[in-house]
């Protein structure tokens, strides 16, 4: 073929290339003519001490197509796909099968093709294994990704056609008796712990426990510090003590312009304050963090049992007050995780709708905590003495890190789902009974329970994050409680995928964004397809954390959604362009 047309041919190809979905700039995949040749890959693989892979799919070995193809390997990891640790420790696997578009599950009649999952992974052990990962992007137009631990309920942690940095072997945990912020000249007088990024809460537990210590925390052992921090965290201590990232006292981090840098309230101060809730692969790569850490309490829970077996509506009229109580629960130094699962119809005995709330305080004594429970007993006494049952067990535990093994998280993962969320401030939980039990009946989707974290209150409204601000949602600020609800589907199930998000988006959430007009949501716990994310998830910082996202990364190497500053570019299938 002469030359002349080839090139004609390929100028063609380049300007279908780009014109053809798009008006902008596209991320290299592996289809396109800009993708980094082999011998590039080899050169980042050989300045990484031959730390890249290629992995295959984590389903792969349930399928005959695909070279790892093994039946004893796939009925194991068919088995594992179920618990946290297996997703954890797959360099690309996410613990939401969704997000990677149920590409390849394991099983074996399904399809398995890969498609959504990562090319390329960099099993980073150091700050400057992460630098040459964001340099070899930034430098060759190749979407970014990080993955901590693939916990996200919003698919931020996986990307299609990417390089992805993983975090998880990222090793080194340092306590410390007072901290002093790289280039302050002056020393915090509080105790602090130093951990990388690769680590989970439950490492950090087990290093300070012994210290007779405890740091605000989540209570499940796998969370990863990196998404975690990023996106605020709460915790059972929260209503004491302030969100996670409100403890934070420094970070070590990698920009999106490959710099090492120390960020905290005496150098890089913008930055210091976007990590702090501005939300996770956005600002940078966190390589390692410190954070305060408290005394151990005393612990006394208190475990509510709630079941109404066959009267419907005396179910949601409890609710309905129990979630009134809520505020005065807090104030008093309750907290605590519950969970209302409404049944649609009444089955009198078996599978009865019910309410569950692990309920805890600090030094404090049972009958103290007891007695917070009063007034809903009576009201069920008083009100449905013989349709409602309430029951209720409470001790005292003296170690809060063996509370927390006893507490810890088991719920199954690996399934298809989408969550949502709001923050409830005191306004909305203090409407009148009906209109409480019109938005419950409203918002809650059959087939999940809701989730009701009274992890807000006090300590989080009155917090002193160091540098005077951080970036969390201001809607935290003033909350009590946060309600997640979702919805799940069976996998590959497009119809019933389209119609539960659309229904979990502009349905059941509508419910509680009417009785909470005013205030916004998590974002580590909400819905990837809020409409008003911006406003829902940083409220009144979203300007300031925009122009800090423009500063740091102009060129948009790390982009996700809903992440800060991503509404200049959009996903055409798994293609990643400028609009
Ligand atoms: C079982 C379970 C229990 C949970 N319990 C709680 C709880 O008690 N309290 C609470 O607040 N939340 C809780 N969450 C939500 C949790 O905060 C989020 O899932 C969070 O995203 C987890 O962060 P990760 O790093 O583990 O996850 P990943 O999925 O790996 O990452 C989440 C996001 O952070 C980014 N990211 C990860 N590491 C880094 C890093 N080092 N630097 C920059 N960005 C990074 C990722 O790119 C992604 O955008 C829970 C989630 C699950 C699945
Ligand atoms: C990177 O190098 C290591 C060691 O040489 C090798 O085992 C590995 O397969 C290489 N990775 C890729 C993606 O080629
Ligand atoms: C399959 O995996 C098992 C367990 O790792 C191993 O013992 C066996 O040899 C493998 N089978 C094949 C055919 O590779
Ligand atoms: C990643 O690196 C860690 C630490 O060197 C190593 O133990 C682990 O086997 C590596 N994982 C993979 C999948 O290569
Ligand atoms: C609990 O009491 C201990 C011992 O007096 C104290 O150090 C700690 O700060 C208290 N914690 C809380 C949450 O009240
Ligand atoms: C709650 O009470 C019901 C009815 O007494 C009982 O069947 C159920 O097991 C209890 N649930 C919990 C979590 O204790
Ligand atoms: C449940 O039992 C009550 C009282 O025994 C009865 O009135 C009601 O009709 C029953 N409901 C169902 C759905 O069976
Ligand atoms: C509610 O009724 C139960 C059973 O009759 C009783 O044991 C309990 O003391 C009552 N509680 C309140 C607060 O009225
Ligand atoms: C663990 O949980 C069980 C059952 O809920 C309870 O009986 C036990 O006291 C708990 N132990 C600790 C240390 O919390
Ligand atoms: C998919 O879900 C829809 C809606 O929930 C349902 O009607 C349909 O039967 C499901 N399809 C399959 C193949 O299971
Ligand atoms: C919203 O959900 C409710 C309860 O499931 C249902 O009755 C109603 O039809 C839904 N509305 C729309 C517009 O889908
Ligand atoms: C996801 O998979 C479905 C088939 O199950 C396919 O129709 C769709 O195009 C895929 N989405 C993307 C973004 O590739």
């Amino acid at each position: 073929m002469p030359s002349t047309t080839s090139s004609v041919l390929f100028v063609a190809f380049f300007l279908f290339y780009f014109l053809s979905s798009t008006d902008g700039l596209c991320k290299f995949t592996p289809a396109s003519p800009g993708w980094p040749s082999i011998a590039d890959w080899n050169a980042l693989n050989s300045s990484l001490s031959g730390r890249l892979l290629r992995p295959l799919p984590p389903g792969a070995v349930c399928h005959l197509s695909e070279p790892d193809f093994n039946v004893t390997v796939c009925a194991t990891v068919a088995e594992e796909w179920l618990t946290n640790s297996f997703h954890v420790n797959n360099p690309i696997s996410s613990e939401w099968n969704n997000w990677n578009n149920d590409s390849c599950l394991p099983v074996s009649t399904d399809p398995c093709s890969g498609e959504g999952y990562p090319v390329y992974v960099i099993n980073a052990t150091s700050a400057e294994h992460v630098k040459l990962g964001v340099d070899f992007a930034r430098k060759n137009n190749v979407r970014l990704n990080v993955k901590g631990t693939g916990h996200d309920y919003l698919g931020r942690s996986t990307a299609p056609n990417s390089l992805s940095i993983w975090t998880h072997n990222l090793h080194g945990i340092t306590t410390h008796s007072s901290f002093e912020p790289q280039g302050c000249g002056y020393s915090i007088p509080t105790t602090a712990v130093t951990a990388a990024a690769g680590h989970g809460i439950g490492d950090v537990y087990l290093a300070i426990g012994p210290l007779n210590q405890i740091f605000v925390a989540g209570l499940s052992e796998t969370i990863g510090l990196g998404g975690y921090l990023t996106g605020g965290g709460h915790s059972p201590l929260s209503s004491t003590y302030g969100l996670a990232t409100d403890q934070v006292l420094e970070m070590e981090l990698v920009t999106p312009g490959g710099d090492i840098v120390t960020i905290n309230e005496c150098q890089n101060t913008d930055l210091f304050w976007a990590m702090r809730g501005g939300g996770g692969s956005t600002f940078g790569v966190m390589t390692s963090v410190t954070l305060k850490t408290f005394p151990a309490p005393t612990i006394t829970a208190y475990i509510v049992n709630i079941t109404a077996p066959a009267d419907l509506d005396a179910f949601w009229s409890t609710m309905a007050y129990v979630l009134s109580q809520y505020p005065y629960l807090s104030d008093n130094g309750a907290s605590g995780y519950t969970y209302m699962n409404p049944q649609q119809t009444s089955t009198n005995g078996t599978n009865p709708s019910s309410f569950t709330g692990l309920f805890y305080a600090f030094n404090t004594s049972i009958s103290a905590i007891s007695a917070l429970f009063v007034p809903i007993q009576s009201y069920i006494n008083q009100s449905y003495p013989q349709s409602v049952f309430f029951s209720a067990k409470t001790y005292e535990i003296p170690d809060f890190y063996k509370y927390y093994l006893n507490y810890t998280d088991t719920a199954a993962v690996g399934s298809d789902i989408l969550v949502s969320s709001r923050l409830l401030d005191g306004v909305a939980l203090s409407k009148p009974l009906p209109v409480l039990k019109k938005t419950l009946k409203a918002a809650i989707p059959p087939g999940l329970p809701a989730n009701i974290n009274l992890i807000s209150g006090k300590g989080v409204w009155n917090a002193q994050p160091r540098g005077g601000s951080d970036a969390v949602n201001p809607a935290w600020r003033k909350a009590y409680a946060h309600f997640i609800v979702g919805v799940t589907w069976e996998p590959l199930n497009e119809t019933a995928k389209k119609e539960l998000e659309w229904q979990l988006t502009y349905n059941y959430t509508q419910a509680l964004r009417d009785l909470a007009p005013d205030s916004g949501a998590y974002v580590n716990e909400a819905d990837k397809y809020e409409p008003n994310w911006q406003q829902t998830f940083w409220g009144s910082n979203y300007p300031r954390l925009l122009e800090i996202k423009r500063a740091v990364d102009p060129t948009n190497v790390l982009w996700c959604h809903p992440c800060v500053g991503s509404e200049g570019w959009k996903m055409f299938g798994n293609d990643l362009c400028e609009i």
